[in-house]
């Protein structure tokens, strides 16, 4: 369970958080599937929560499993039908804008006890902290996020001495406290001396030439820094499958749309990933062939680009699917071989497939 998980981690040593700024979800997928294994906690970043919203969520619930996950959506108002949200959709913690009113506090936090979930106070503009701190802390709020904003960054705001006696402050109040905003190795050894629960960073590794490399030198740091090791903590959400696992059938789904085609769960048309009434479940996705085209021509015409496999197969006489769980290892590679052989087949059949758009989009999300 996440609380306790975050609460059995040693407060001395901080947890490394990835924040996915993204404003789609395929490069967040491709990126967490990069650097999972390199840090303890995927954060949905505020930009990817108002492009994607909930979907990017779940989504990145189901290719990490055992990652905790923070939902960034910096909540104004309505903290507790956004909470609950969040949550709902895989979440373990979500932030609510420390200028929000006491009420949406009080809201949010009531919701993340009762689903044994975490709600941090985000600090961004924030100007008398440690009076707000105080309100926060007679409603029972446990975390919050110290940060230097992209604007303030942009606008050479540098940390400073006042930021590090307000943390401390903070963290002898009783708060765990994260900190984040443009934070590199070189910044890291400045906090050093604060017992800080959570450092988050963004682009220092996303926006490197080997993001997993960069997380990786980001974590040896901390622990140099900070001392001490320790288990990640896992999500509640785990069922212990890999991460690797769940991406070739994610990858097909989200190719099969780009492609123009359109799936079928239980009988009601699905209108794609992006869409919450997705419902897909295992590795099998079932598509509606193109009209005038039958399930058994496609099947074979596939079968004629691809070789015959399990991965291939007819539902109905205007439905078929494909599973690349019947595909020995699910390799990246065997994926898009399976994803174009459909594109050619589809189109020597005479439909018209973009097979060059669901491919990409398939790279993206396998691209590891
Ligand atoms: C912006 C954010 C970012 O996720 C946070 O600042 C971390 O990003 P970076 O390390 O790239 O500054 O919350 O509002």
């Amino acid at each position: 369970m996440n609380r306790s998980a975050l609460k059995q981690v040693n407060p001395s040593f901080p947890l490394l958080q990835v924040a996915m700024d993204y404003i789609s979800i395929p490069p967040a997928l491709a990126m967490a599937l990069k650097v999972a294994d390199e840090v303890d906690i995927i954060e949905i970043g505020t930009p990817l929560c108002k492009a994607a919203g909930l979907d990017a969520i779940r989504f990145m619930r189901e290719i990490c499993p055992d990652k905790l996950i923070l939902a960034d959506f910096k909540t104004p108002d309505v903290g507790g039908l956004e909470a609950k949200m969040a949550f709902d959709a895989g979440a373990d913690m979500m932030t609510v804008i420390g200028g929000a009113p006491l009420a949406t506090v009080q809201s949010a936090l009531e919701e993340a006890r009762k689903q044994g979930k975490e709600m941090l106070m985000e600090l961004t503009g924030v100007r008398d902290i440690i009076a707000r701190a105080k309100e926060w802390r007679e409603l029972g709020v446990e975390r919050m996020v110290y940060h230097r904003g992209w604007d303030e960054q942009d606008a050479a705001r540098q940390w400073n001495e006042n930021d590090k006696d307000t943390i401390r402050q903070l963290i002898d109040m009783g708060f765990k406290v994260t900190v984040t905003g443009g934070l590199n190795v070189e910044l890291l050894p400045f906090f050093q001396e604060l017992p800080v629960s959570i450092i988050i960073c963004g682009r220092s590794i996303r926006e490197t030439p080997d993001p997993a490399a960069s997380a990786r030198e980001v974590r040896n740091t901390i622990a140099r820094l900070w001392g001490g090791s320790h288990t990640p903590p896992t999500s509640s959400g785990s069922n212990g499958t890999s991460a690797l696992n769940n991406t070739a059938p994610m990858a097909i789904r989200y190719a099969v749309s780009e492609m123009g085609l359109m799936m079928t769960v239980d009988g009601r048309d699905c209108p794609g990933c992006d869409s919450p009434r997705r419902l897909c479940q295992g590795t099998q996705t079932t598509i509606h062939c193109p009209a005038g085209v039958s399930a058994d021509n496609v099947v074979h015409t596939i079968g004629q680009f691809f070789g015959q496999s399990n991965a291939i197969g007819r539902v109905s006489s205007d439905v078929f699917f494909l599973d690349p769980g019947q595909l020995p290892g699910s390799s990246p590679h065997r994926v898009i071989e399976l994803l174009t052989a459909t594109g050619h087949a589809l189109r020597q059949l005479g439909c018209q497939i973009d097979v060059g758009a669901g491919v990409a989009v398939a790279n993206q999300i396998m691209s590891i």
